[in-house]
């Protein structure tokens, strides 16, 4: 067994964008790299947490002594996350895709000579942090982020509070952000707002994974 601060806690982390299919061979994403979700599983871990990551498509490793599953879809994270209750801990850092394509091809979408563009029906995926947050089994602390480019701090508590998480990380992306090495974090707990200075995403991870310790002694 692990040792560490963390050693017999359970953290579920998912991270990564989601896919969201249009057809066999198509589908719709986003810029999230996984680095900030990766690097807090690894850091959990380091401090002796079992961590599930349940990651989407990424280019990144998996972090050594992290038991990572691999998915696409928001709905396939959704069910793997479920499926990896209980946690004690759950810290949701996936970019999951607001929206699907209502109805996934089962064929290729064909261009026919002549044809007109077609119309993509979207639905709305579901919420993985507010459905973990009202879980029957939900973990003792629940942390979601925020990535916001106008008015950060304002729409994370907000978002706290109608997700039902007990901390947000807010972050300005409207610099690079997504895909980049570094990120500055508001803490948005039920005590208020904390400004933590610009730093790379491993030591945001490390900060994270110390405040986690703290709050779940
Ligand atoms: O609503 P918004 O996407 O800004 O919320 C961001 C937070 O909610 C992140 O923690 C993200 O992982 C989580 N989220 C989720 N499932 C969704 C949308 C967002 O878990 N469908």
């Amino acid at each position: 067994p692990a040792a560490g601060p963390l050693a017999g806690r359970h953290a579920l982390v998912t991270s990564g964008p989601t896919h969201e299919p249009i057809d066999p061979v198509r589908y719709i994403a986003n810029r999230s790299s996984g680095k900030q979700g990766h690097a807090i599983a690894a850091a959990l871990a380091a401090l002796g947490a079992r961590v599930t990551l349940v990651a989407g498509p990424v280019t990144l490793p998996d972090p050594p002594g992290v038991t990572t599953l691999h998915v696409e879809s928001a709905r396939e994270m959704l069910a793997a996350c479920e499926a990896a209750l209980p946690a004690d801990i759950a810290i949701m850092a996936a970019a999951v895709a607001d929206w699907r394509v209502a109805r996934e091809a089962t064929q290729k979408l064909k261009k026919e000579p002549g044809a007109e563009a077609p119309t993509l029906s979207m639905a709305l995926n579901p919420d993985i942090l507010a459905t973990i947050s009202h879980h029957a089994r939900r973990p003792r602390l629940v942390i979601g982020f925020a990535a916001e480019t106008e008015h950060v701090v304002e729409h994370a508590i907000a978002k706290r509070a109608r997700k039902g998480c007990d901390w947000i990380l807010a972050n300005d992306v409207s610099g690079d952000v997504m895909g980049g090495d570094s990120n500055r974090i508001h803490l948005i707990t039920a005590e208020g707002v904390e400004d933590w200075p610009e730093m790379s995403k491993g030591n945001v991870a490390q900060r994270l994974a110390q405040r986690v310790t703290d709050a779940t002694d």
